[in-house]
Parts: structure tokens; sequence; C-alpha cells
């Protein structure tokens, strides 16, 4: 068998003189090939969580639409818009500090999609995991697992293993009293395991606890979580109507 010593000691002999090896002693030589079988394996293990990830919804993470949203892109003509901005890019670079998470709360087209997506992004460049689901969506998904005899146990399992899940247009399902508890199954599961859920309504802050619950409520945005306020209007609109003028 071959040791570190002999490695090392034919190393020496094969490189040219002049040049200094890596590792000078045989334990030196052992704890790089620790360092780097650690780095390989939690390589590994993100590929593998990002392909579960993939798996639960049929695509990655953030949908075609968004992919390219980006704080860059994110334009500010307002003071508001300047502190969502803030808001969202400081919440993207301390992930990882607490498990809390965000509410991004307003009317339609004001770029709550657009500035969870760039949060996403940012963090799947990081090498996180993160999966935008719409509330429809996902409960489409909880049937399939019904109509399929899959169990709905292990879709919540993976659902909980992403490092962020956004659930967007929550206050849009039909108010049914499994979508709820569906819901807040996730929502509370991954609260519990530490894990930050960002949320995308229309809702305000009563109808939200409405929905979710004052317990839940109160834990979305704590440890470090947040809530923005969308207060202005549609993007949408705005694009529109510069493009009439053109
Ligand atoms: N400030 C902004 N700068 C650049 N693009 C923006 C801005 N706000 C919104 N957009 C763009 O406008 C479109 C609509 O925004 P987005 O989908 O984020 O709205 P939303 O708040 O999620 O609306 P809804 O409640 O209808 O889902 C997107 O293409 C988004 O990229
Ligand atoms: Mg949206």
């Amino acid at each position: 068998m071959k040791t570190p010593e002999t490695l090392l000691n034919r190393l020496r002999r094969i490189m040219p003189p002049g040049v200094e090896p890596k590792c000078r002693t045989a334990s030196e030589l052992m704890a790089w090939h620790r360092q780097e079988g650690e780095k390989r394996s939690a390589e590994l293990l993100k590929e593998n969580q990002r392909a579960r990830a993939e798996r639960i919804m049929g695509r990655s993470g953030i949908c075609e639409l968004h992919r390219q949203c980006t704080f860059a892109n994110y334009q500010v003509t307002s003071d508001g818009q300047r502190q969502a901005l803030s808001k969202a890019k400081s919440y993207a670079q301390n992930f990882g500090m607490g498990f809390g998470g965000f509410v991004f709360s307003g009317g339609c087209g004001t770029g709550k999609n657009h500035l969870a997506a760039a949060i996403g992004n940012y963090l799947i460049a990081k090498n996180h995991t993160v999966l935008v689901v719409t509330v429809p969506d996902l409960m489409l998904r909880v049937r399939r697992c019904y109509d399929g005899g899959e169990s709905e146990a292990s879709l919540l399992d993976e659902l909980c293993k992403v490092d962020l899940l956004v659930i967007d247009e929550v206050g849009v399902q039909r108010e049914t009293r499994g979508e709820w508890v569906i819901l807040n199954q996730i929502i509370d599961r991954r609260l519990s395991s530490m894990k930050p859920v960002g949320v995308l309504t229309n809702l305000g802050t009563k109808e939200l606890a409405d929905v979710l619950g004052a317990r839940v409520m109160d834990r979305l945005t704590m440890d470090g979580g947040i809530w923005v306020n969308f207060t202005w209007g549609s993007y949408r609109k705005n694009v529109s109507h510069l493009r009439l003028i053109k």
C-alpha cells in the first residue's frame, strides 16, 4: 500500500527542480485529502438537493419569466421602491444568519415577484437551493400525490429541504379547509426546522393573518425576517403606457 510518505517522496522525485510541493509532510497531505473529500461531498449534497428541488415541481427553482430578474434591473422611482430594493438586497446578503423569511405584500404588478426572484437568483448563484411556487400549483401538486398514490408526507419533506421556499399568490387559493391545512403545515414545518419561507401576497396584514393564523404570521418575520409593503402602482401599466407613447 502507498503511504503518504512514499507518495510525497515519489512526488518530489518527479517534480522539476525549484518547484515546491503544496504539502511538505505526510500529515499535511492527509489533511489536504480530507479537505478535498469534504469539499466534494458538500458539492454532491448540494447537487442532490438541487435535483430534488427540481423534481418537486418538474422545473428548476425560478420560473422562466423571472430568471432574468435581478437587483440591478429593478428600477427605482420612489422612496418606497428604494427601501424595498435595499431590504430585499440585505435579506439576500445576510441569508443564513437566521431563519426569518419575508412577506412582500401589495397590489398587482408592483414587483413582488421581481424582487423575490432577484433574491432567489442571488442565492442560487451562491449555491443555495430555492423554489418559488404559487399556491394553486402547490395544491395541484398535492392533489397529484393523492391521485398517484404518492405520499403527501414525502412531498412535504422535500419542500422542507429546499434552502428558501417562496410561496406566491397566497390569498388567491380557494379558501377550503384542506388548502389552509396544507399551507400551514408547510410553513409551520419549515419554520420549526429553522428554514425560511417567503410569502408573496396581495393581502394586507389582517387578511393574511386570517389565512395563515397569528402564530405562523409572528414566526414568519422573526429572526432577521422582513415585511415589505409594495404600495406603489403597477409596473405593468407603466410599461404599456411607455409603449403607447412611443
Ligand atoms: N421596479 C421595477 N423595475 C423593473 N421591472 C419591474 C419593476 N417592478 C415590476 N417590474 C416588472 O414588471 C412585471 C410585473 O412585476 P411582478 O410580476 O414582480 O409583479 P407582482 O407584484 O408579483 O404582481 P402580482 O401581484 O400581479 O403577481 C415583471 O416583469 C417585473 O420584472
Ligand atoms: Mg406576482
